[in-house]
């Protein structure tokens, strides 16, 4: 058992020495987080119901907003200021997609995410499509667990400008079209709310139920492959890819923790010049997650489920979980 001292160590973040640079928790914040709504009555009502427009960058951000707040209670036994709340990883990527410039229409026939209008999110966008169910369906699933201050059928979604059929509008609506996303995000914070779980066991539900988030979300955009680069095309594909072994190993998907490894992503869409390991104007530690990626999805794809079903077993134990964090924190620190 002598692993367990350093392990809490490593899972707790080590919070001092992972935070060096960074004074202020609230600087790792994702991008317009103040301006974001943080309670519900920030947001419009209309029959008695809170109207959330989740293709304006804003709104979807305050899902964030609420959520992290909401659930902050569960965690303040890890650590203070909520930084070990496991849903930081959720609104630091769409933070990402968003400075990236990845939620902007990528056909360009609107000005969706461009200059004049950079709040909008579009339908057309593969990443916003994607953490739509990693947005939306998290937040009402919590609030149909009754987490929330208000009851479940308060909320309702506005439907973006097409394709309104592949998306789900309330928590009613959600539950019939999504069951099974539904369901893992309750059993989720069904556990967060027992006193005696381990910050392991949520990362297992959480993990269980990003996955379940992935599964369904990632046949149903496929179309959008062809508006971008072959280049990022790829990299998104093998970043879908790659997130199951991330479930896998159970990466703790904390506040510090994830702005650190999200230095690793590429800051811009990838045009077709961009070849890893050799792009230029991005760090060394961007072109090598770029490469690692581009490994994973091919092994992925030669291989069927193979690899990531030998991951899993190789990751079925706590030592084997902090071996791997600790040479993946290893790789980002030595190259960041
Ligand atoms: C952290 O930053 C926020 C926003 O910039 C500021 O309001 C707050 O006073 C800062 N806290 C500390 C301890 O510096
Ligand atoms: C939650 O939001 C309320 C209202 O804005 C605020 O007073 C409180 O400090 C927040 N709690 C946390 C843990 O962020
Ligand atoms: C990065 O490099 C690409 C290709 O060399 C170039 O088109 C782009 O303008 C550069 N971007 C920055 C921010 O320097």
């Amino acid at each position: 058992m002598a692993f367990l001292p350093s392990w809490a160590c490593v899972l707790a973040g080590c919070v001092s020495a992972a935070l060096a640079g960074a004074s202020n928790l609230s600087d790792l914040y994702p991008p317009l987080w103040n301006e974001s709504p943080g309670q519900f009555f920030n947001y419009k009502v209309e029959n008695g119901k809170y109207v959330i427009d989740p293709w304006v960058f804003t709104d979807r951000m305050g899902l964030y907003k609420i959520l992290l707040n909401q659930t902050a209670t569960y965690f303040e036994k890890f650590a203070p200021e909520n930084e070990q709340n496991i849903l930081w990883g959720l609104p630091l990527q769409h933070g990402w997609q968003y400075s990236s410039g990845r939620l902007v229409d990528p056909t360009r026939k609107t000005n969706c995410g461009y200059e004049s209008n950079h709040l909008c999110i579009s339908v057309d966008s593969w990443w916003a499509d994607m953490n739509y169910f990693l947005s939306v369906l998290p937040f009402l699933a919590a609030l149909d667990s009754g987490i929330m201050d208000i009851s479940a059928d308060q909320v309702t979604l506005l439907p973006p400008p097409k394709d309104q059929a592949k998306f789900c509008y309330d928590v009613s609506g959600c539950r019939a079209t999504f069951p099974d996303i539904i369901n893992e995000w309750r059993t989720f914070f069904q556990h967060m709310q027992t006193s005696s779980i381990t910050f392991e066991q949520l990362l297992k539900y959480l993990w269980n139920a990003h996955v379940a988030s992935l599964e369904v979300s990632i046949k149903g955009f496929e179309d959008r492959y062809t508006y971008y680069s072959k280049e990022e095309a790829n990299f998104g594909q093998n970043w879908a890819v790659s997130v199951n072994y991330l479930a896998a190993s159970r990466v703790p998907t904390t506040l510090i923790r994830t702005y650190n490894f999200q230095k690793g992503l590429p800051p811009r869409v990838l045009t077709s010049a961009d070849v890893a390991p050799f792009i230029s104007n991005f760090t060394g530690l961007q072109n090598f997650v770029l490469v690692a990626l581009d490994v994973i999805g091919d092994l992925h794809r030669y291989t069927g489920s193979l690899t990531l079903n030998i991951w899993k077993i190789l990751m079925m134990t706590q030592a084997a979980r902090e071996k791997f964090l600790q040479f993946f924190e290893m790789v980002f620190s030595a190259a960041s």
